[in-house]
């Protein structure tokens, strides 16, 4: 009968090791034992990126990258899309199940009843310049929350945490249109709870007084499904900066602050931005083979394309993409979207792509709708952001009631200066 186990020699000694295997994986601290040494500290991984290193066990969401498929749960994204709605699908990924009728009717109650923020908060925002980006404002923003809310420190607390998951539901909305209207020089406008959650959110971006004001439904529909799709992603970069801070006991809003941050980057939620930018650049569809050589050379990447899990097509980039049509049906359409459409065409014919499994992700298609939608450029992670705080949220709470979880620390390989004597000012 095969064993479960890994036998590992070690060439230095002529020692073998038996390592458990448990779910695909081996504990790294099993290799610690192999040493030439007693007093050695024993073998450890080098793992830079952790791209193949599990930190957590987790049951929220499910990627297979080779094919290509997501699952929040076990219910696929294409179904969720499909079928289900945003705070729906928050309270799925939070809570580990669909919520019955009187659950969901409460969900929703509940947030939009914590849409308001502190007054305080307003004046904040009104601290920053006019052309503050504004992800850099919701990251300072998200952590000054923790400063109305000082009980959300007791993260061993359910009680406590669920308040601060209605807060963050309820409030980042709010939050990010106000960066929004900070920008413009216009003033607030504060939540309309007797709308829907996007609804509320392009009311708060858009209205200017208009006495027959009405939010298009179509692109709050769009809006929702896009913060579906981007509502978890297991693992990525900003989820484990959330589960690290989280890891430290810190609250919830400290935490998201810095998973904001961590999306930021252009590698990561940044990339929606980037795209935009880049397919600007490139201009029509006739600089696409000069641009795409110039790929080839390594001078620059091709924003959107590519991923870490992802061997196939983003499952995300697919829907996103029939959404566009949805949204330019009601904004008109974008020669952006042309340029996008055979920019993949040629991608995914060339070997340079293919060869390295690079396909459209999350960040191809959505800021091509954000911008069709009149959101500028540098909002879209803010919308990205919008759309995966409840990921963040449910990736926090496994992490806190986790009784395997410790406070994340790795270990480094020191390649630095032996130890040596300090050299006075003269003698150097
Ligand atoms: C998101 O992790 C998540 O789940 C993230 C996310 C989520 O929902 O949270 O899905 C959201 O962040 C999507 C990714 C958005 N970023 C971009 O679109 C930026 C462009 N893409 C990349 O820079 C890159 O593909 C990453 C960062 C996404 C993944 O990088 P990896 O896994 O570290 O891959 P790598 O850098 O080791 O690249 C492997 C090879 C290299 O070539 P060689 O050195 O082997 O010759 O592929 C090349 C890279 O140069 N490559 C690209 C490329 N991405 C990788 N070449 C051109 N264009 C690209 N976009």
């Amino acid at each position: 009968m095969t064993q479960n186990t890994l036998t590992v020699t070690d060439n230095r000694t002529g020692k073998t090791y038996e390592i458990p295997i448990e779910n695909e994986t081996i504990q790294a601290a099993a290799l610690r034992k192999i040493k030439v040494n007693p007093d050695d500290f024993g073998l450890m991984t080098y793992d830079p990126g952790y791209g193949a290193t599990a930190s957590c066990k987790s049951s929220i969401t499910f990627i297979d990258g080779d094919k290509g498929i997501l699952q929040y749960r076990g219910y696929p994204i294409e179904q969720l899309a499909e079928q289900s709605n945003f705070l729906e699908v928050a309270y799925l990924l939070i809570y580990g199940e669909l919520p019955d009728k009187s659950q969901y009717e409460k969900w929703v109650y509940d947030i939009m009843h914590h849409t308001y923020v502190h007054e305080n908060m307003a004046r904040l925002l009104e601290a920053y310049r006019y052309d503050a980006h504004p992800v850099s404002m919701m990251i300072s923003a998200i952590a000054s929350l923790s400063t109305f809310h000082n009980e959300a420190k007791n993260v061993d607390d359910e009680y406590t945490r669920n308040r601060q998951v209605m807060r963050i539901l309820g409030k980042l909305p709010t939050i990010a249109a106000f960066t929004y209207r900070h920008r413009i020089g216009r003033p607030y406008n504060y939540p309309n709870s007797d709308l829907s959650y996007t609804a509320n959110f392009l009311y708060m971006l858009d209205y200017m007084g208009q006495t027959s004001y009405e939010v298009n439904p179509v692109l709050a529909k769009a809006l929702d499904v896009l913060f579906i799709l981007h509502a978890d992603h297991e693992q990525n970069c900003s989820t484990a900066v959330m589960r690290n801070i989280g890891s430290a006991k810190s609250d919830p809003y400290s935490a998201m602050s810095g998973a904001t941050a961590a999306l930021y980057g252009p590698l990561h939620g940044g990339a929606n931005e980037a795209v935009v930018k880049m397919l600007t650049e490139i201009g029509s569809v006739d600089k696409i083979p000069s641009y795409i050589e110039r790929v080839k050379k390594g001078e620059f990447r091709l924003m959107g394309f590519g991923h870490r899990v992802y061997k196939n097509y983003d499952p995300r980039a697919r829907i996103i993409k029939k959404i566009a049509y949805d949204v330019f049906e009601v904004t008109g359409t974008d020669p952006l979207l042309d340029i996008a459409i055979k920019l993949e065409e040629v991608a995914l014919s060339d070997d340079y792509f293919v060869s390295r499994k690079l396909y459209p992700n999350v960040d191809f298609y959505s800021g091509i709708i954000y911008r069709a939608m009149r959101f500028p450029t540098d909002m879209f992670t803010v919308l990205f952001a919008l759309g995966r705080a409840p990921g963040w949220l449910a990736q926090w709470i496994e992490l806190v009631t986790d009784p395997e979880q410790r406070i994340a620390r790795p270990r480094q390989i020191y390649l630095g200066a032996a130890d040596r004597d300090y050299v006075p000012m003269d003698k150097r």
